[in-house]
C-alpha cells in the first residue's frame, strides 16, 4: 500500500500548511485563485449527486490538491460500516484524484443513529482490536492506507486500561494505517484531563505521521472546547513546534469552522505556521491573496 500512497503523493503532493476550505470563501477562492499549497474537504459534503458543491470540487480541483476528512465512518461503533457511504467516497476519491483520507479515532453513530459529534472511545485492547480490524476493511476496500486523526474528549472512561498516546501508536501499527496528529486535541486533553504532552510527543511513532492539524479552541473557564473558532493559542503553537521540528516535511492543515473570519486571517495562521515549520527545512510558501 505504501507504494500506491507514493505514486499518489508524487503526483499531486500535498506539502507545505494547507487550511480546511470552508463555504464562505468558496467563491473569493475560484475568483481570485490565491496561492494556497491544498486544502482539506470535508468529504460528508461532496457524496450527493448533482447540485452546486460537486461543481465548486471540480473547480478546486482543478487548480488546487485536495485531501479529504471524513466524519462519517464511524470506525470505533459496533453498527456495520456503510459500504454504501465508502462506495460513494471511493468513487469520487478516483474521479477527483483526492490526495487521500483521513478520519478520527472515535465513533459517530449508535444503533443506526447518527451523532453529529466525534465521540471519544475507551482506549483498551477490547477497542484497539476493534479499531484495527474496521480501518483494515475500509483500506482493502479503499485499496490505500487512510490517516487516523486524535480527538478531544471531555471524560475518562472507566473501561480505558492504555493511554491514549498508546492507543493511537499501536493502532497505526496493527492496522497499517498513517496518523493525522492534531495538535489543538493533544493541548485539549491535557487541559482537561492532564495527559502528559511530552510523553504523547515522543510515544508517537513519527514516521506514520502524515498530517498535522492546528485549530483554536473555546475557554469555558473549567475546561476548554475543541471549537474551533478561535486563533491557535500560543501553548499549542509551542507543542506544534516541538512535534514539527522532529517531522518538519509533514503538512499542516489550519482547521477554522466557527465564527469564520476572512479568508486571509486564515492564511495568516498558516503562514505562521510555515514560519515555525521552516526553521526546520530548507524553503517555504508565500500566502498571498490577490
Ligand atoms: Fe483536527
Amino acid at each position: 500500500m505504501d507504494v500506491f500512497n507514493q505514486k499518489r503523493l508524487n503526483d499531486k503532493p500535498i506539502s507545505g500548511t494547507g487550511i480546511g476550505l470552508r463555504s464562505p470563501h468558496v467563491n473569493e477562492i475560484l475568483t481570485d485563485l490565491p496561492e494556497i499549497p491544498w486544502f482539506e474537504l470535508l468529504a460528508d459534503n461532496h457524496l450527493v449527486e448533482g447540485g452546486l458543491i460537486p461543481l465548486q470540487l471540480e473547480k478546486i480541483c482543478q487548480h488546487y490538491p485536495v485531501t479529504f476528512h471524513s466524519v462519517g465512518l464511524s470506525l470505533g461503533s459496533v453498527d456495520p460500516l456503510d459500504m454504501n457511504y465508502l462506495a460513494k467516497l471511493k468513487k469520487i476519491m478516483k474521479q477527483y484524484d483526492i490526495a487521500w483520507l483521513s478520519e478520527h479515532c472515535c465513533f459517530t453513530s449508535v444503533a443506526g443513529f447518527h451523532s453529529h459529534d466525534l465521540l471519544p472511545l475507551p482506549y483498551s485492547e477490547e477497542s484497539l482490536s476493534h479499531m484495527v480490524n474496521r480501518i483494515s476493511q475500509v483500506q482493502d476496500f479503499l485499496g490505500e492506507q487512510i490517516l487516523i486523526e486524535n480527538v478531544s474528549s471531555y471524560m475518562k472512561f472507566a473501561e480505558t486500561t492504555l493511554d491514549e498516546a498508546d492507543f493511537i501508536s499501536e493502532l497505526a501499527e496493527q492496522a497499517d494505517c498513517l496518523l493525522l496528529i492534531d495538535v489543538n486535541n493533544i493541548y485539549v486533553n491535557h487541559i482537561n484531563q492532564g495527559i502528559d504532552i511530552d510523553n504523547y510527543l515522543t510515544s508517537l511513532p513519527a514516521e506514520r505521521i502524515k498530517e498535522v492539524h492546528l485549530a483554536g479552541f473555546d475557554d469555558r473557564g473549567d475546561f476548554i472546547l475543541d471549537a474551533h473558532n478561535n486563533p491557535v493559542a500560543e501553548p499549542v503553537w509551542k507543542i506544534y513546534e516541538s512535534l514539527i521540528q522532529q517531522i518538519p516535511h509533514v503538512p499542516t492543515l489550519i482547521e477554522w469552522d466557527n465564527d469564520i473570519p476572512s479568508l486571509q486571517r486564515i492564511l495568516d495562521e498558516a503562514q505562521k505556521a510555515e514560519v515555525i515549520a521552516d526553521k526546520y527545512r530548507s524553503g517555504n510558501f508565500n500566502y498571498a491573496v490577490s
